[in-house]
């Protein structure tokens, strides 16, 4: 599954995390990796003096909006990640484990807007067809870490700025787990129009779900 999710992280976030991208802060994964030969991309250094402020950051805008909704246990430390003209990442699956966790859910935060670069689309296989995303500044591209997926070549601008992640949920049954996300975005979509007793009864039903159903 996909989910598509705007303004995630505030103007404010937006700017700070998206400011200074310059070449000394950032390396390049194939200058210590000669044999990767699918992927080209710069990645900020964990030792950048701001590097622990932008995670810190990215996390206190993305936990609020995704953790009810996709019933996150946890998000493990992203990766700000810059694609340069002539950077892509070929068609690939993620790892496990990742970042330290079992992922379910892997994301890219868009940090800058689309009129800045040429290409670098997010392109996501499911079935037999592919849905590419080159959303604006501030948006999160959610999707199931089984998904093959790929970003396309930048062949012009400033570059692709993103944060990308992977995130656990306490329910590791992805039948359930969809099951329950569905339940909560419908819940979401008439919280305004039914009465506070049925909001309370229909939220109780999806924690006693996730109760069954949850690993910690
Ligand atoms: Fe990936």
């Amino acid at each position: 599954m996909i989910w598509l999710l705007n303004d995630v992280i505030d103007e404010r976030a937006i700017k700070t995390l998206s400011h200074n991208w310059v070449d000394d802060r950032f390396h390049c994964g194939s200058d210590s990796n000669p044999n990767l030969t699918n992927k080209r991309s710069f990645a900020l250094d964990y030792e950048d003096a701001n590097h622990d402020m932008m995670c810190q950051l990215l996390y206190d805008q993305i936990k609020p909006k995704i953790a009810s909704d996709f019933v996150i246990k946890c998000v493990g430390q992203p990766y700000f990640s810059w694609y340069k003209p002539g950077c892509f990442y070929d068609k690939h699956l993620d790892a496990f484990p990742i970042t330290g966790l079992c992922p379910h859910f892997s994301f890219t935060v868009f940090l800058n807007d689309p009129e800045e670069y040429e290409g670098g689309e997010l392109t996501i296989t499911v079935g037999n067809t592919e849905r590419s995303f080159k959303p604006k500044a501030g948006s999160m591209v959610l999707y199931s870490t089984g998904l093959w997926h790929q970003v396309n070549k930048v062949t012009g601008g400033v570059g692709r700025k993103v944060a990308i992640g992977w995130a656990e949920s306490f329910i590791a049954n992805s039948a359930m787990r969809q099951h329950v996300i569905d339940l909560k975005h419908a819940i979401n979509e008439i919280a305004d129009d039914i009465p506070e007793e049925s909001l309370k009864k229909l939220e109780s039903v999806r924690v006693n779900i996730i109760r069954e159903y949850a690993t910690l």
